[in-house]
């Protein structure tokens, strides 16, 4: 299974956040936003890693992570040209996937809770495995669509009258069907090949599984000031409380063995003098 995290976009929302480098590298608390998701597919067990964005904002990944050997990881950087859409990551990605099946996860995407839902998906997937998870304000998402034996019936990008709460998270599951479905999309109205009619595609095909993700886990949004400083206060909590950090990738790395204790030893010593070094060797001691 490979994994790719689409980095990139015009983050104009978000702007000045967004004039020099892409949003993903805004901080949430303590690290930039990209080590969250990362995160997460290194808890999945994914250590081949394609990090797509634009060609502004891959340098700074390049400086942030490298080859990803020192966290046990091979990562791959590749620029998207213009933010034609989340489904031209497959595109992109084609050599990279190299037949295995794939991860996407969106960059400014956060997880937080029992991962229990992404390991079953990863082990289970079949066809396309996708999320449905309850929000407020669906006209903001790709919102599935539910019959009575909660089987999916449709799935529509941010309609105006939705047809459910259960929106779809930035974190998709696929076979390498992927590679010939994102090749024959047409582009949205808006412009963008669109990831929801990607999903359309697997469901037409009767190979589209949406589990539903339990109110235990937190699926936080990154798209307003607001929502930044909502996620940092809400991972400010969290570590503060537990004395534990949250999405720390030299910790993730020791803790799934990519790398040796030696390693760990190693990489901390390149770490400047700070907190997040106190933390890593307070680990290492333990
Ligand atoms: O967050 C989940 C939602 O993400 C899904 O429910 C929607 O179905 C899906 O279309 C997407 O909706 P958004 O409107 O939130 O996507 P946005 O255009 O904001 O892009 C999501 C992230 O991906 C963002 O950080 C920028 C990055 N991106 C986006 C596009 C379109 C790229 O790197 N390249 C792109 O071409």
């Amino acid at each position: 299974m490979k994994g790719i995290i689409l980095a990139g976009g015009s983050g104009s929302r978000l702007y000045p956040i967004t004039k020099i480098y892409s949003k993903q590298l805004t901080v949430i608390y303590d690290k930039p936003l990209i080590y969250y998701p990362l995160s997460i597919l290194m808890l999945g067990g994914i250590r081949e890693i394609l990090i797509i964005s634009n060609s502004e904002t891959i340098p700074f990944y390049q400086q942030l992570f490298g080859s990803g050997s020192q966290l046990g990881l091979e990562i791959e950087y590749a620029v998207q040209q213009a933010p034609n859409g989340i489904a031209e990551a497959f595109i992109i990605g084609e050599k990279f996937i190299n037949g295995e099946s794939v991860v996407l996860i969106l960059g400014d995407n956060i997880f937080y809770g029992s991962l229990e839902f992404f390991y079953r998906g990863i082990r289970n997937n079949v066809g396309a495995t996708i999320f449905g998870y309850k929000v407020n304000d669906p006209e903001r998402y790709g919102i599935v669509e539910f019959d009575k034996e909660g089987k999916a019936i449709s799935i529509e990008e941010k309609p105006k009258k939705p047809k459910s709460n259960y929106a779809v998270p930035g974190i998709y599951i696929y076979n390498n069907e992927i590679i010939e479905i994102s090749k024959n999309l047409k582009p949205s109205a808006r412009g963008e090949l669109e990831i929801t009619d990607v999903n359309k595609e697997y469901l037409i095909k009767g190979k589209l599984k949406v589990e539903k993700i339990g109110r235990g886990i937190a699926w936080l949004d990154t798209g307003t000031p607001e929502a930044l400083l909502q996620a940092s206060n809400f991972f400010g909590v969290i570590e503060e409380r537990q004395g534990l950090k949250v999405a720390c990738i030299e910790e993730i790395a020791y803790y799934m063995n990519y790398i040796s204790k030696n390693e760990f030893e190693i990489l901390i010593s390149s770490i400047p003098r700070s907190l997040y070094k106190d933390y890593l060797e307070k680990l290492l001691r333990e």
